[in-house]
Formats: structure tokens, sequence, C-alpha cells
């Protein structure tokens, strides 16, 4: 049993590198390899067939072409779809998703009311939808952030902020707990601090992070390398320009540390 092999990271962008590196720093000493679907970006919009198949895909090429020993979906829409779909078809290696934090919501119990802002697809799931009902506090907004994801993948930083001043400033000082669920918004918390001011905010990638320690360690997969792992990362994009520049951001934005 190779415990060096790579824990295998998804998500239909970059977004994902906000729980990769979570994790990277709760478990410095392993291998990752993260694939980023720019191909069929953006996940938010399409269908659950669609996604589930397009991440049966992905999910294949890691474990039979990259032998990970472990994934880790870093896409709330594409676990909400296909994370039941994924397990089934996949039942020999741990596949760990992530979700909105609301539970850490209803288990912290922040002052004051919470906004969960999610794609549309992770919205009209019906995973959410049983875990914003397990959960429910009385004091929640939902708003389904219809291409936002896209504005962040391309870096479009104006757009970005007007997006946010026109989508969210009606949640300022009605709002002080904010729910990130999807995995490309935390990388925006400050654009979102200026529309909605001094807010608290909440995100899985803390969690997913833990479990999949846990889940490693509980089958002895931990790796026992003590000089650090190797992150590879590899984009789908047919065009070699666009496949360049998502690593060099994906890079860069690893050596960031205000995420
Ligand atoms: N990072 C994905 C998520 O967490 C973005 C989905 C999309 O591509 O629309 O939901």
């Amino acid at each position: 049993m190779n415990r060096q092999r790579p824990i295998g990271f998804l998500d239909s962008g970059i977004g994902g590198i906000t729980v990769l590196k979570k994790a990277v720093e709760l478990l410095p000493n392993e291998n990752y390899f993260f694939f980023s679907d720019s191909a069929n970006n953006s996940y938010g919009d399409k269908s659950d067939g669609e996604i589930i198949s397009r991440c049966t895909e992905i999910v294949n090429c890691l474990t039979v072409q990259k032998d990970c020993k472990a994934i880790v979906i870093a896409c709330n829409t594409a676990s909400a779809k296909a994370v039941k779909s994924l397990r089934a078809n996949f039942d020999k290696i741990p596949i760990i998703a992530i979700e909105p934090a609301y539970k850490m919501v209803h288990d912290l119990r922040p002052k004051g009311a919470t906004l969960i802002m999610a794609t549309k697809g992770t919205i009209s799931s019906e995973k959410f939808r049983r875990l914003y009902y397990s959960y429910y506090n009385h004091n929640t907004v939902i708003h389904s952030c219809v291409g936002l994801a896209d504005l962040i993948e391309q870096g479009r930083d104006k757009e970005i902020c007007d997006y946010l001043e026109k989508n969210l400033a009606r949640y300022k000082g009605r709002a002080e707990n904010v729910v990130l669920g999807c995995t490309h918004y935390p990388l925006i918390k400050a654009q979102i601090r200026k529309t909605l001011g001094d807010v608290t905010f909440f995100d899985g990638a803390d969690g997913v992070s833990k479990r999949l320690k846990f889940l490693l360690e509980e089958s002895n997969m931990l790796s026992d390398n003590q000089n650090g792992g190797e992150i590879e990362f590899c984009d789908s994009s047919p065009d070699d320009d666009m496949k360049k520049a998502k690593k060099e951001r994906f890079f860069k934005l690893l050596n960031e540390d205000n995420i």
C-alpha cells in the first residue's frame, strides 16, 4: 500500500484552491493533484445529469491514471449533485465532499442574521434542501449568485464589485454572517466586505480538511513522508494559453496568505 499516492481535488475551475490550501495547512506531507475543469466551467447552471457524468469522468481519471488514494470534491455544486453517484461508483476510496457551512452557523450560533451565498445548482439541490431544513434558524436568507463564480474564475474584478453592489447591497446591515457556499467565493472576501461591511464568514473548507485527515488516519493511509508533499495542477481547457494562464494563477494563489 503506497501512502504517498496523491489526494485528488476537483472543481469546475480554480476556486477549489480555497479548500486545497486548508488541506495543505493540515496535511503538508501529502501529495496533491488538482483538476480544474475549465473546459466545462461553470457548473452552477448545468443539469444534474451533466455534472454527474462529467465528475464521473474526472474521478475515473484521478483514480485510474493518477492513482489517487482519496478524492476531495472541492466544489459545492458538484458535491450537491454528484456525490451520491460518485460514492456508489467509486466505493474503494474515500470521497470527501464540501457543502455550505450552514451547520457551522447552527453549532456556533453567532449573533444576527445569516446570508447563504451559493450557485443556483447548489441551492436547487435536494442535498442543500436537506441541509437547510436540518439547521434552519428562522433568521436566514439565501441568495443564488448566478454567474458570480464565472466572474471570479475569469478574474474580472470590476465586474465582481458591480455584481456584488447590484445583488448584495440590499443585505447590508441586515446580515452579519455570510455562508460562502461556493469554493470560489472565499477568493473575494475583501470585495464582499466592501459591499456588506464587517460580516463573519462561514466556509466549509476547514471541515473538509479535518474529515480528510480523519479518514486517511483511520485507514492508515496518511503519508509517511516528512519533507513536505508536492502539488500538481491540471486544467481541462483545450486552449494552451488558457491552460498556462490557469496554472500560473493557481500557483500564485497558492502562495498568497490572505485566502
Ligand atoms: N466552485 C464551484 C462551487 O463551489 C463553482 C461552481 C460553478 O462552476 O458554477 O460551487
